[in-house]
């Protein structure tokens, strides 16, 4: 097996099973103060040297707790984003093959490190206290913690976590029982266990002041209190997707499935983080539409956190199967129809991003070459949605749904616990259909794996609830000045949310319009009052490629009070490419640069020419 380009880490040489985390939040310098202790076992025979990634962190000391020494140790220079490797030298009896040893590093983050994003109380809606929370995928567990920061590496992991008496303390694990410590006075102390082995991009803490709201015999969703009544329910359904996943899947093995809404700056949609999915407050529609999320995230319970890819050049193992099982769940909730119709929009999201990387792209290909890179900047929809195309492509080859489902069960029984490469996938595939193989006789495997560009077959979806869009998409791309009056809000009337999205998607695919015709779909439609997050972003980015002045404000405002890249990514892109705006884009960022998560950030600064 090859190892991990993105990380120093030797998991041959040593192995991590477990860690324990002891941090105080310390809103005042910006810091997580404390210790980890880690459990390594030899796995070659005379090797002292244990290899750990850490980036901007404050290393102190590191001791052996078995005999309470301190341990050598020396950091490397830093390697652009991947941080320092931290090279320990162990004591003469942890180098035997098998040998378990405990070690304490005594350490703090800082203000630079990366997984961490510290609020103000202004950037918080109760504008009261302070928050704090993390985002360690791909590769900035290592600014959080030293630890063995590739996904090939599964550990268990218990956790303490001092905050300041009003706030609490949440993470990707199970809560224990609240101590109370008369020792810490204006402190509350947390304690967390995580049972099931998860690799390390998994562990998650986020700090703030809030509530929370059962909302299912597992889930209960946590926010700050202004948008908790609204968050339960918006997510009213989450304990039927995971009972319509566990149908599909297996037993839900984590306990608890709960919900933690953040603050407007969480830079992804949702983020699959254990016993506790992180959601973006930009799924708040107040009509349930973007629940999907949800569900991408509740499956990930199975495909990512149970299975997971071996590295991030696998990336699509998580992300493609988890868009295919997000779509079985809305097909089971919903209907048939449902599920084909999120394909329909998957091939236009699929196709746009070909578009904006390039055909040629090698960033195109499902299965990716990271050495060298950082998983964060390649980053796209392509391992989502030609994975997940792929996933689709392959149930109708073995005849249908149904019959594909007997195989998918099979893997995740097959590799759960563990990890994934796109190799190992297909070995198993063709195992279990090893009486039957010619059914994949059609099947271009290296393309589909290996080729930049659009897939080289594109899959039949049924396009009942896609047609109406289609239809008005066509009516607008033809329609001349004398008819715009013609069109009004009844061509929308019985669109559902998802049909206004998948309309204004494909407009987005064709050529900007004149100014003079998106003025007449605000006069028809009034896109400018939704309130709906995903109508509202690609109604903006309409306006913005037309150079509609007037949208402007709304867009500076859209993207400065929430930060999640995928909507504000394209509009700072969009903003900049409009002659008349770009000035605006680059005044806009600097003057709310900290207001986003620093992954987001990153991303804008290129874009914006200013890196
Ligand atoms: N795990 C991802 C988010 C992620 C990917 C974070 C890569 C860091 C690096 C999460 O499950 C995700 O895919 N979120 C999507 C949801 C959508 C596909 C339904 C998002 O945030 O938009
Ligand atoms: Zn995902």
């Amino acid at each position: 097996m090859p190892g991990d380009p993105n990380s120093f880490a030797q998991p041959k040489v040593y192995l991590c099973t477990h860690i324990h985390l002891d941090l105080e939040a310390n809103f005042g310098t910006k810091t997580l103060d404390g210790h980890v202790e880690l459990i390594v076992v030899n796995k070659e025979a005379g090797n002292h040297t244990l290899v750990l990634d850490t980036n901007k962190l404050d290393i102190r000391s590191v001791i052996d707790c078995k005999n309470d020494k301190n341990l050598e140790y020396v950091l490397d220079e830093p390697v652009g984003t991947y941080g320092r490797a931290l090279k320990i030298t162990l004591l003469k009896h942890s180098s035997q093959e098998g040998a378990e040893t405990k070690i304490r590093i005594n350490y703090a983050t800082t203000p630079a490190s990366l997984a961490v994003q510290w609020l103000t109380p202004e950037q918080t809606a109760g504008k009261r206290y302070p928050y704090l929370f993390t985002q360690c995928q791909s590769i900035m567990a290592r600014s959080m913690f030293p630890c063995q920061d590739t996904p090939s590496v599964k550990i268990t992991y218990t956790a303490t976590i001092t905050v300041p008496e009003e706030l609490t303390a949440l993470m990707s694990a199970v809560a224990q029982e609240k101590q109370k410590h008369s020792s810490c006075q204006g402190k509350n102390v947390c304690s967390f266990e995580q049972k099931v082995p998860i690799p390390s991009y998994l562990i998650a803490l986020a700090v703030g002041d809030v509530e929370s709201r059962d909302i299912g015999p597992r889930t209960r969703v946590w926010s700050e209190k202004e948008v908790v009544d609204q968050a339960a329910y918006e997510f009213a359904d989450t304990e039927k997707m995971l009972v319509a996943a566990e149908e599909m899947l297996g037993p839900y093995v984590w306990g608890r499935y709960d919900l933690l809404v953040l603050p407007p700056s969480f830079p992804f949609g949702g983020m699959e983080n254990p016993c506790l999915t992180f959601v973006t407050p930009t799924l708040l529609a107040g009509d349930r539409s973007l629940a999907n999320v949800v569900a991408h995230e509740a499956a990930h319970s199975w495909t990512g956190n149970l299975v997971t890819n071996y590295n991030w050049e696998h990336f699509w193992m998580n992300e493609g199967f988890t868009v295919y099982f997000e779509r079985r769940i809305l097909g089971a909730l919903y209907d048939e129809e449902t599920r084909q119709f999120a394909f329909v929009g998957g091939w236009n999201t699929l196709q746009s991003e070909v578009n904006r990387l390039g055909s040629t792209n090698p960033f195109t290909c499902l299965v990716t070459e990271l050495e060298g890179e950082d998983p964060d900047e390649t980053f796209s929809s392509i391992p989502y949605e030609k994975g997940s195309a792929f996933l689709y492509y392959l149930e109708t080859l073995v005849g249908g749904r149904d019959k594909f489902q007997s195989f998918l069960y099979a893997y995740i029984q097959k590799f759960e616990y563990g990890t994934v490469t796109t190799h190992q996938w297909r070995d198993f595939l063709f195992e279990y259909y090893k009486d039957d193989l010619s059914i994949f006789d059609p099947v271009d495997w290296n393309a589909w794996l290996h080729k930049p560009g659009m897939p080289v077959v594109h899959p039949k979806y049924d396009t009942t609830l896609s047609d109406a869009c289609t239809a008005l998409r066509k009516r607008w791309v033809a329609a001349q000045e004398s008819d715009y009056p013609n069109f009004s809000m009844d061509d929308i009337k019985d669109f559902s949310a998802g049909q206004t999205i998948e309309f204004l998607s494909q407009l987005l695919l064709e050529d900007p319009f004149p100014l003079g015709k998106v003025q007449a779909m605000q006069t028809a439609y009034n896109f400018n009052a939704t309130k709906n997050s995903e109508i509202r972003f690609q109604w903006l980015r309409m306006c913005t490629r037309s150079e509609w002045e007037e949208s402007f404000p709304l867009t500076v405002t859209f993207i400065t009070s929430q930060g999640r890249g995928k909507f504000v990514n394209p509009l700072y892109r969009d903003l900049y490419a409009c002659p008349k705006s770009s000035l605006l884009a680059v005044d806009t960022f600097l003057a709310n640069e900290d207001f986003y998560h620093s992954s987001v950030a990153r991303k804008v600064r290129k874009d914006l020419g200013l890196a």
